[in-house]
């Protein structure tokens, strides 16, 4: 792979400090110019293609494949089956802590979901491997597949997500209930939905002796290397792992997946490298996906529209061999203040593959539910619903009874509904036509993610030349990472971001952790802030140490460090380069480290989320139902702001996917059989810019002295939420009709 040249910043948005600028993505040109490597154009000699074959029942057995008829193809180098496949040092089955997902590596002959791998073919090229592929034509001995929400077996997980408490409550809901002047009891169903990554899962493998090299996009480099140390039995030194770029990651790529591991495999059995691309329609089963949901809400209030008692129930399915629940209910721990609040999750097993955290996991499920339930108890009290969410705003966090370590949501609001032009909205629904005589409809969500910390490291290194270079395994799953934290690393060494060189996506870098839950910029920015702040104060005992510069004496909190100079505080014009500190000391070099991690005090102190309220406007045929969002405005609270133009697109990309999410995306599973019917992107609607309505985010200013160093909270999925229920309180609002099961379609408008 060849070493990246990012390209500069343009020189007229930066002044001053690199943090909060609006800096263009650094990786833009590479990318528009395809130049930018993925782990699918990987090159190396000797290369080998395998593809898998899949499943196409959901439960039963493999009783035989034509492994002579694939391997008599011409090109056909091998196949890979339960029979032949390399062993192990760990069982793939084996789970010894909540992020190791169980994986189908060709253990045995059993099948479990559809689309599960029973085969690779191994050929020269991609067609010759695609074809054995079709070879093999797979016979089976079929059981009945389990699927959807109803499939019997309804059980209480212990714990949803990773490591939740299944149920929560304080208050007594069912008096809080009993007692009140108005009701809403309503079920709401999500489908499955699909991560759909541009690019696919893909690998690239190699071993050259005992080493193995790895391009593979990852969200988690340092768990993937692991992962492939346990399961190939290696020293984790002697993998790997690089992934400079994601297309898309969205929580599928958090965790290496068993079809990459399997691409692994193909490399060792045939002793070539090895390159493996998943087919769309492969992506359905055995990478993840968002779990489908039915969820009950029951609100109460009293005569003045203050809520009185909230229950968040959710039905959700995992698959029948490992845990994943998705924690849809506990979005309602958090949104709205009420004297009791229960939230409560169950679950059935069926034949799918293992669900996965999937952008927003939990919080994008439960909000559409919860928000809807918001908007329908609105409705039941005569009451705006932004009115109603103001009344019930939550000024501790209601159901841990913390503070919140900071919370601008009044101030979202506040922007966002004036931005919008919310005050023209019509109190009732359907009153509301534009000049073409189409039905518009406004509606509103509260947006909220929790603001989280992982654990993260990173290096930083001041050169003879003055220049720096910061290490940190960061992964740009093109959610700018490249950009952002190159922007923390020039601030914190006090360097210009063109007299810093920024070292990431690479697991024999620091480990950066993961980019999941939001957390990436909060946890790796306070570890590479960490390192500079580090490298400085070694660079600053060197000066103020020394009698012979003019900083002798000033005493490390005595300087400053600004354009590659270190400069007293109390007399700023005192002031010696990065480079004579180093010169005079006879240093090549002087490096440092950071780290970050959950900080236990104040995570047990306050309650750290972003927040955000979002305003959409809908039109929808009065005759034909035909639905459009045609205006979302988001107004987001979440902490420093380290790029605002990055930041904007990130939240643009959540709040389409709220689009989606309302009126697009659902995975089409035919009970029957237990197969998703649309695996493709021709049927499993994404938006395409022609749905993509008039878009404007807004971030409220908001300092956050808790949360770590830097202030950040995230916004990699807090877009979603809140946007997906607007869209659907925006659709009842112009049509009058309340669609409780998504995606929102035109025939449940004119049923
Ligand atoms: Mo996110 S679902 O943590 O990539």
């Amino acid at each position: 792979m060849p070493e990246l040249k990012l390209n500069q910043a343009p020189a007229h948005v930066r002044h001053g400090s690199n943090m909060g600028q609006p800096l263009t993505r650094r990786d833009g040109v590479l990318k528009v110019t395809g130049a930018a490597p993925y782990a699918a154009d990987s090159k190396v000699e000797g290369l080998l293609h395998a593809v898998l074959a899949v499943s196409t029942i959901a439960r039963g057995r493999v009783t035989h494949l034509d492994v002579a008829a694939a391997k008599a193809h011409p090109g056909v180098v091998d196949v890979m089956t339960p029979e032949n496949r390399p062993a192990l040092a760990e069982d793939p089955d084996a789970k010894t802590n909540p992020f190791m997902f169980r994986l189908d590596l060709l253990q045995n002959d059993r099948v479990r979901y559809p689309n599960q791998p029973i085969a690779v073919v191994i050929a020269d090229t991609l067609e010759a491997a695609t074809e054995g592929a079709a070879l093999l034509a797979p016979r089976y001995e079929t059981e009945p597949a389990r699927a959807g929400l109803d499939t019997e077996g309804r059980f209480s997980p212990n714990t949803v997500g990773v490591g939740n408490p299944a149920e929560a409550s304080h208050g007594d809901v069912e008096a809080g209930l009993a007692g009140a002047a108005k009701r809403v009891e309503a079920t709401y169903e999500t489908p499955a939905q699909y991560h759909n990554a541009m690019e696919p899962h893909a690998i690239v493998a190699h071993f050259e002796g005992d080493r193995l090299t790895v391009d593979t996009p990852s969200q988690g480099l340092a768990m993937a290397q692991g992962r492939l140390a346990g399961l190939f039995g290696m020293d984790p030194k002697n993998i790997l792992v690089r992934s400079p770029f994601l297309g898309g990651g969205f929580g599928s790529k958090g965790f290496i997946a068993g079809p990459q591991i399997l691409g692994v495999l193909a490399a060792k059995l045939t002793g070539r490298p090895v390159k493996l691309v998943l087919r769309r329609e492969h992506m359905y089963g055995p990478v993840g996906h968002r779990a489908p949901t039915r969820q009950t809400l029951r609100l109460a209030t009293d005569g003045d529209g203050a809520l009185q008692a909230l229950h968040h129930h959710t039905l959700t399915a995992s698959s029948t061999f490992d845990d994943f629940f998705e924690p849809a209910s506990d979005i309602a721990h958090t949104l709205y203040a009420s004297p009791a609040i229960r939230t409560s999750h169950e679950a059935v097993r069926v034949d799918s593959g293992t669900p996965l955290f999937m952008r927003a996991p939990g919080e994008a499920t439960g909000s559409i539910a919860l928000e809807s339930a918001i908007d329908e108890m609105a409705e039941a009290c005569g009451m705006d619903p932004l009115e109603f969410r103001l009344k019930n705003y939550a000024e501790i966090e209601p159901l841990s009874g913390k503070p919140f370590s900071s919370k601008a949501l009044r101030e979202c609001y506040r922007q966002g509904a004036e931005r919008f032009g919310w005050s023209k909205r019509s109190l009732a629904p359907r009153q509301m036509r534009d000049a073409d005589g189409l039905l518009v409809g406004y509606g509103m969500g509260t947006a909220t993610f929790p603001a989280l910390m992982f654990q993260a490291n990173a290096k930083a290194i001041i050169k003879r030349d003055g220049t720096g270079v910061v290490e940190s395994g960061t992964h740009d799953m093109g959610q700018g990472a490249w950009t952002a934290f190159a922007q923390v690393a020039a601030d914190s060494l006090g360097l210009d971001i063109e007299q810093i060189e920024y070292r990431a996506g690479r697991s024999d870098l620091p480990d950066a952790g993961i980019a999941g839950g939001s957390a990436h910029t909060a946890t790796a920015g306070t570890a590479i802030h960490r390192a500079g702040a580090a490298v400085i104060a070694k660079l600053a005992a060197l000066a103020t140490e020394n009698p012979d510069s003019p900083l002798y004496g000033a005493g490390n909190a005595g300087v400053i460090a600004r354009e590659g100079r270190l400069h007293r505080r109390d007399d700023e014009s005192r002031s010696e380069t990065f480079a004579a500190i180093l010169d005079r000391a006879g240093l090549d070099q002087i490096e440092e480290s950071g780290a970050a991690a959950t900080d236990p005090a104040a995570a047990g102190a306050y309650a750290m989320h972003a927040h955000g309220a979002v305003f959409a406007e809908v039109k929808v045929d009065p005759d034909f139902g035909q639905i459009r969002a045609t205006r979302l405005v988001g107004a987001f609270a979440a902490g420093r702001i380290i790029n605002p133009k990055l930041v904007r697109s990130q939240l643009f990309g959540g709040m389409i996917w709220g689009v989606s999410f309302a009126l697009h995306e659902h995975a089409a599973v035919d009970h029957r059989t237990g197969r998703v019917m649309n695996p493709n992107l021709g049927e499993y609607h994404i938006p395409v810019n022609a749905d993509v309505p008039a878009l404007e985010a807004i971030t409220v200013d908001e300092h956050d002295p808790h949360v770590n160093d830097l202030g950040v909270k995230g916004v990699g999925e807090i877009g979603i939420t809140g946007s997906a229920g607007a869209v659907a309180n925006a659709v009842w609002h112009a049509t009058g009709v309340r669609v409780r099961n998504f995606p929102i379609t035109l025939d449940q408008l004119i049923g």
